[in-house]
């Protein structure tokens, strides 16, 4: 049975000390809810929801956790069973911690680049009524709170996984240069999202430049008005814009990304193109964007930073989980 189009990105779980700041990025610059009713932990929504965004104190600052809604049990269980027939473990979440995913309950097992996989079917609404300063509010449903992308020195057992796992297809490649460094990004789907990871990888060196586990995670507004007054909040408050405005090629999506607390990116963005099924063929874009999309602010000593990282990520082992990484997929 294949489980395409019945996943959908439904959280993530981020490990910081900079309550302070993500409570005035969060809700103040991106306009999502903020809901501290639990201690030593906040949560944005950006729906129905009662979690979108699990914020743990931890000196982690990244993304730890991506947590998946699937449409039913027969969904979660092919999943489950997918993932134990290759000899990985799968545990079951604690009451505990499926209430602060705001989930009846889920279950966990391991992913490529250190970030835990976490599954579940019914997500509970909030109790609040959604205040949000965006307020066309966000677009969520059959396509998901939105997407990540991640670096990685490994990228076809990274999209082996996804496919093993997921069933993603494949969208389109985009070839890009970064600082200096020739990239290949390939964009998965796993429902009419035209992408929900995006695995970005050198292709020459297996460097991987980016400290955090998600090079950056996307959600999007239904208004642009929205997309607009969020670009203009983070520059008041005081947050860095890592791109300015622009629109990306494959998706056609329209949209900025600003610098999160913790260090990894957050795009939002507005109308990107839906996949039909029928009709989709994968090819390769030059370059992320038609237009914009400029670096912002960034100078020698991020740059520096970026190399060292680069640097030092051809002595780390980077966790592939092998066993459903199938026989990793070769694909240029
Ligand atoms: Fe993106």
């Amino acid at each position: 049975m294949t489980v395409f189009g019945k996943v959908h990105l439904g959280y993530l779980v981020i490990e910081t000390e900079k309550f302070a700041d993500w409570r005035r990025f969060g809700r103040d610059a991106i306009g999502m809810h903020l809901d501290e009713t639990h201690s030593d932990v906040l949560r944005f929504r950006l729906d129905d929801n009662t979690c979108r965004f699990l914020l743990h104190r931890g000196s982690a600052e990244d993304t730890t956790a991506l947590g998946w809604e699937v449409d039913d049990h027969a969904t979660f269980e092919t999943i489950e069973a997918r993932v134990r027939s290759h000899g990985v473990p799968v545990s079951e979440g604690s009451a505990e911690e499926a209430a602060l995913r705001g989930v009846e309950r889920f279950a966990r097992f391991p992913g490529p680049n250190g970030l835990d996989q976490e599954i579940y079917v019914s997500p509970h609404s909030g109790c609040e009524p959604l205040r949000l300063g965006a307020g066309g509010g966000f677009v969520t449903g059959a396509a998901g709170m939105g997407h990540v992308a991640i670096a990685t020195k490994n990228p076809y057992q990274m999209r082996g996984y996804y496919s093993t796992v997921f069933d993603a297809r494949l969208s389109d490649y985009i070839d890009e240069t970064i600082s200096g460094l020739k990239f290949k990004i390939r964009f998965l789907r796993v429902n009419e999202r035209h992408h929900t990871v995006a695995i970005a990888a050198t292709t020459r060196l297996p460097l991987n430049p980016i400290r955090t586990r998600i090079q950056h995670c996307n959600i999007q507004v239904a208004e642009l008005y929205d997309m607009t007054t969020a670009h203009h909040r983070v520059k008041e408050l005081g947050f860095d814009i890592a791109l300015s405005v622009g629109q990306h090629t494959n998706d056609k999506e329209l949209s900025f990304y600003a610098v999160s607390p913790s260090g990894f990116e957050w795009e939002v963005g507005w109308n990107p193109i839906v996949v039909d099924e029928s009709t989709w063929e994968p090819t390769t874009h030059q370059g992320i964007s038609m237009w914009g999309h400029t670096p912002q602010g960034q100078n020698i000593v991020d740059l520096f930073g970026r190399f060292k990282t680069g640097a030092q990520s051809v002595l780390h082992r980077e966790d592939t989980v092998p066993a459903l990484a199938g026989a990793g997929i070769a694909d240029d």
